[in-house]
Order: C-alpha cells, then structure tokens, then sequence
C-alpha cells in the first residue's frame, strides 16, 4: 500500500472540515438548528442530571447517614426531577438523531443528483478521459464518505456545549476544581484532533483504491463475454482480490492508528476523575465545597466520558469525509463544459446542406487525427465515407454531430456553424447513430421514442424503414417487449435496426450512421438501405460504409486518407481517379467474395 509521504498539517484539516460543514449546513440550516437543539437540550440534561445527584447527596444521603433523617419526602422529589431529567434528555436524542438524519440522507441526494447533472454536462472529452467504475466510485463510497460527516455532528457540537456547561459548572462549585477540569477535557480534545490528523491521508488512500476496485469490477462485469470466452475468470478474480485486499488493509490501517488514539481518550476521562477525587477532598478539608459539591463533579465527569470520545469519531469521520470529499469535489471542478450559442433548429421537413471548412481535430495534443478537411454536401445527398482502419473516418462523423469539436476550422449545417446552435436544438436536427447501439433497459417503443412524444404509428413506420419490423412482432410482447440492461435480450443485428428506427423517427435533417449497420446481414443491410432512399426522407444522409453494396448505393463517396479527405466525388469517378480508393473497394470486395463463399461452404 502507498505510504504518504507528506501529512497535512491538522489545522489545514480542520479548516477544509469546517468548509465543508458549512456548505452542507448553508443548505439545510434548520434540519441542523434542530439537530443542533436536540444535542444542546441532551448536554443540558446531564448537566443538570448531575446537579440532581449531588443535591440528593447533600439533603437525602448524607443527613440520612448522619443522623437518621426523614427521607421518605425528599426521596420522591428526587425521583421526580431524575425521571423529569430522563424525559428531558430522551427527547433531545429524538430531535437531535432525526433531524440529523434527515440532513444527512437529504445531503447525500442532493449530492449525487448534482453530480449526475453535472457531469452530463460535460463535453466526451471529459468522459474519455474517466474511469466509468471510478466515477461509480465517487457517485457511492465517495458521496458517502464526503457527507458521512453530518450525523454525528450535531451531537458533537451538543457535546462541546457540554464540555463549556460542565467547565462552568464545575467552576461555580470551585475554581480550583474548574480549572482541572478545563485543562484535563482540553487534552482529550488536543489528542482527538492529533489522531484525526494523523487518520487523513490514510483515508485518502482508502478511498482511491476503493475507486479501483470498482474500476475492476465494473470492467469485470463489462467484459464478462470476453473474459469467459478466453477463460480469464482466475486472472481477473486475482486482480480483484489483490485491489481488494489493499482496500482491506487500508481500512485495517486507519482503524489501527485510531483505536491507539481512542485507548489513550478512554483512558484519559478515568484518571482526571482520580485526580479531581484528590484534588476535592482536600478541597472538601479545607471547606470550600460539601460532599455533594465533589459527587456532582465526579459524576458529571464520569458522564461525559463517553460523549467526550464522540468528540474524537466526529474527527475520524471528517478526516475520512474530507478525504471523500475531495474525490467528489474533482468531478465538480471539472468544466469541459460544451458552450452553446442561440440558433434554434428548423424542425425536420427539409434536408440539410452540410460543409466542413479546413477542420482539424485531436484527442491528445501530441496526435493530429484530421488536417484541413474542406467537404461540401448538398440536401438530400447520400454521402457514404470510405476509409481504411483508423484514418478517422467515425472521428468526422462525430464532428459532424458535435459530440466532439474541431480545434480548427468550422462545420456549418446550411451555412450555420454547428456551435452557434442552442442547447439541444442540434439534436433537433441531426441523429446519430452509432456502430455500437446502446439500449435502454426498457420496451422496443420507449428505446425508440426515448421518452418523447410519438404516435403508435409513427414507432411502427420507423420500425418498418430500418428492418426492425418483422423481428418485432415475433417478440412475445412485440412492441411493449421489454430488451433487458443494454437490450441484452437481442442480437447485435437487432439491436441496430432498433438504434436505426430510433433515429428515423425524429426525421433528421441530418443521419450519420457510423457503420451502424454493421451486424446486419449484408442482403438486409442493402434492403434497409433502399427501402430509406425510395422512401425519399427529408434526411441528408452520412454513412461510414465497408461493404461495396453499400458503397455502390451512395450518391457520394468520400475517400479519406492521410488525414483529410482525399477524393469526393461518385463510386466510379474515384475508382478512375484515386489509387488507393480503388485499392480499398478491391480489398473490400475480396473480402465479400471470401465472405459469401465461407457462407455458401457453410450452407
Ligand atoms: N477517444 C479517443 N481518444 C484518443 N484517440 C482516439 C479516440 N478515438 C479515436 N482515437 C484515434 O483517432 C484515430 C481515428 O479514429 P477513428 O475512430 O475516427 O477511426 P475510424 O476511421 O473510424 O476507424 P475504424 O474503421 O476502425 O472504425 C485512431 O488513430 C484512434 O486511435
Ligand atoms: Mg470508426
């Protein structure tokens, strides 16, 4: 496990605490106000539990014990006002751990709700550039942690009340007496807020290698199929038994260094009774104080033993909470965010011109993915984009979509940049639709509608235009059918075609379809292909194409090599005037040959 090297000092921890607190608190000041009440009504009730119990000394025990005094009238006011303070006290715990509560759960909500708003603001980049289980990681442990502080704060902050009430108290009976007390309860104090100290960047630690664990997990989960098909299972439960091993050991760790802190704290409140015991009884000699005067002090002491520790796990949960916290607060700090202009979307009815004007674009600074890619497309045309492996033919589609933006040049949709629209109104107008179809865990309709507003008809009419209708029906439900997490219950094909109706529906103005009918049986994907040419959409159609049928269905096609588009123009105007077009449609018909012959072997 990484040692830390470097320990923050504890006042840079108490501060970034109190921080933290207050942003909490500031949200939700009367749940803690309450809370806070609660904890001040229970501190003021062993105050005065203690008082009752001296006092009894004073009028019931010691003249009882003197001189055989009637008791029996006192006894039952006695035992009026301990009961009287019981209640009290009860219903400061009530108050105190309910509102504490709420504030504590309410918080947590509200956190995580604002970090999944948040960061589904965020551009890709920033999603590329994240560990999915990680982030899982700060959604959960994290949140939890950063505000797992909250519920035993108010009682602290009761205690601490306390601990001024008593030294108070006790000073009022003698100062002497006061005085110990003071300077004794400030010990604990100092050495709880030592060991917290000392607990923080152990926490830190903790936290992230719980955040890898969930990154193992989640890939675990993830590449279940691969993992199982090469027989992997032991590699990878190795992998996650070492992670969670260090999660183990850390979490043994802090508790180790703290229950060392907690033995001395535990330790501590016995012996300054011991000495208060000393210290009174002289005290007692020389007539400063009754007997009763010393059992009230010694009882309070002996009461505030416990809450005096509670003191010491507030400052273990904020070391651990700020050590959360910070993972959480990353996630709200970052601002990729995507800025939006003003241009609204013309609604579907029309297909759009599409140019790119001299774009560049890189993922990482060091590697250059596209340079000076000048295209123009009219309405209406069907554009596929041919290119081999890598040359960032699905990286411009993307452009087009604005998933990611060019660090260079402009994509205009009829002649308007793409990043002069509004929020949410490029989606208006294009659709995307990509070679990996994500699915919802819903029905077929609500994987296609995503929520909006479409009649039965319009899903069926998708439906039928992207090839989805015939496996639909069959389903046991058809179009209510529900597709599992991810749409397991269907094949890569189908789930395509799913994706596919799902952008035909909202009648983009314009379609990029990023290989996304890959899965598809190459005789379906030709018919899927017609069947939307001859229903003459008001859709300009992009499509990253493979398969020569496909190409040949193109009004269009645009070559792209050496990172910009080397030839536009028809199928057989660039087999006559690029090589290395002719090259790849030759390699690409080879393959189908090879292909349809495997199949026809096959059969
Ligand atoms: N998120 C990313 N971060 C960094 N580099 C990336 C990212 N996505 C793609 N790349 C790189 O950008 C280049 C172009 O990728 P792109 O996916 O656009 O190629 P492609 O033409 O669609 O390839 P394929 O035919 O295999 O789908 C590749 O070299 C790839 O490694
Ligand atoms: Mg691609």
């Amino acid at each position: 496990m990484a040692v830390p090297t470097t320990l923050p000092s504890p006042w840079s921890v108490l501060r970034d605490g109190m921080h933290l607190i207050a942003r909490f608190v500031r949200r939700h000041p009367w749940a803690f106000g309450l809370a806070v009440f609660g904890a001040a009504m229970y501190a003021a009730a062993i105050v005065a539990s203690a008082q009752v119990v001296g006092w009894l000394t004073d009028t019931v025990i010691i003249p009882v014990l003197d001189g055989g005094a009637d008791y029996r009238r006192k006894i039952w006011a006695g035992v009026a006002a301990l009961v009287g303070v019981s209640l009290w006290k009860a219903s400061g715990i009530v108050l105190r751990r309910t509102a504490a509560g709420w504030l504590q759960f309410r918080t947590r909500q509200d956190v995580r709700n604002r970090l999944l708003e948040h960061q589904l603001d965020l551009e890709l980049s920033w999603f590329s550039q994240q560990s999915i289980g990680d982030l899982l990681a700060v959604a959960d442990s994290d949140t939890d942690r950063g505000t797992g502080v909250l519920a035993p704060l108010p009682y602290a902050t009761g205690v601490m009340l306390l601990l001024f009430g008593s030294a108070a108290m006790v000073t009022s009976i003698d100062v002497w007496l006061g005085l110990w007390s003071l300077v004794g309860l400030l010990v604990i104090v100092a050495i709880d807020v030592k060991g917290a100290w000392t607990v923080y960047p152990l926490w830190e630690d903790v936290q992230e290698q719980r955040g890898r664990l969930w990154s193992l997990a989640h890939e675990a989960f993830d590449g279940a199929l691969t993992i199982k098909s090469l027989g992997r299972e032991q590699m990878v439960a190795e992998r996650f038994g070492v992670s969670s091993d260090d999660v183990r050991d850390g979490i043994i760790n802090v508790n180790s260094r703290w229950v060392t802190y907690q033995a001395i704290i535990r330790a501590l409140p016995a012996a300054l009774i011991l000495v208060l015991i000393y210290a009174g009884a002289s005290r007692i000699k020389a007539g400063a104080i009754s007997a009763g005067d010393l059992v009230t002090v010694t009882y309070l002491l002996s009461l505030l033993a416990f809450p005096v520790q509670l003191i010491g796990f507030v400052l273990f949960d904020l070391s651990a909470s700020i050590a959360g916290w910070q993972r959480v607060q990353r996630v709200f700090d970052a601002d990729e965010f995507m800025k939006y202009g003003d241009t609204p979307a013309r609604g579907p009815g029309r297909a759009a011109a599409v140019d790119g004007r001299d774009v560049q674009f890189r993922y990482r600074a060091e590697e250059l993915i596209l340079d000076g890619v000048e295209m123009d497309l009219n309405a209406g045309t069907t554009l596929a984009v041919v290119g081999s492996t890598g040359s960032g033919k699905s990286t411009l589609t993307m452009l087009l979509a604005r998933l990611w933006d060019p660090n260079d040049g402009a994509i205009h949709l009829d002649g308007r940049d793409v990043r002069s629209y509004g929020r949410s109104e490029l989606p208006r107008e294009v659709a995307y639709v990509a070679q990996n179809a994500f699915l919802f865990d819903d029905t077929v309709t609500g994987n296609i509608t995503l929520g909006e507003e479409f009649s039965a008809d319009d899903v069926t009419t998708a439906a039928r235009l992207a090839g989805a209708d015939t496996f639909i029906d069959e389903l046991p439900d058809g179009y209510e059918s529900k597709l599992g997490e991810r749409g397991a219950s269907l094949s890569g094909g189908q789930r395509q075609r799913i994706a596919l109706a799902r952008a035909l529906i909202r009648r983009p103005r314009l379609m990029i379809l990023d290989d996304a009918t890959s899965a598809v049986d190459p005789s379906v994907e030709a018919e899927i292909l017609r069947s939307l040419k001859q229903a003459d959409l008001p859709s300009t159609i992009v499509m990253v194409a493979y398969r020569p049928a496909t190409i040949r269905l193109a009004d269009e096609v645009m070559f792209i090599d050496g990172k910009r588009v080397a030839a536009h123009g028809t199928h057989e105007e660039l087999l006559v005037q690029s090589p290395g077009y002719a090259d790849l449609v030759q390699a690409y018909e080879e393959d189908a040959r090879r292909r349809a012959g495997e199949a026809g072997a096959a059969r």
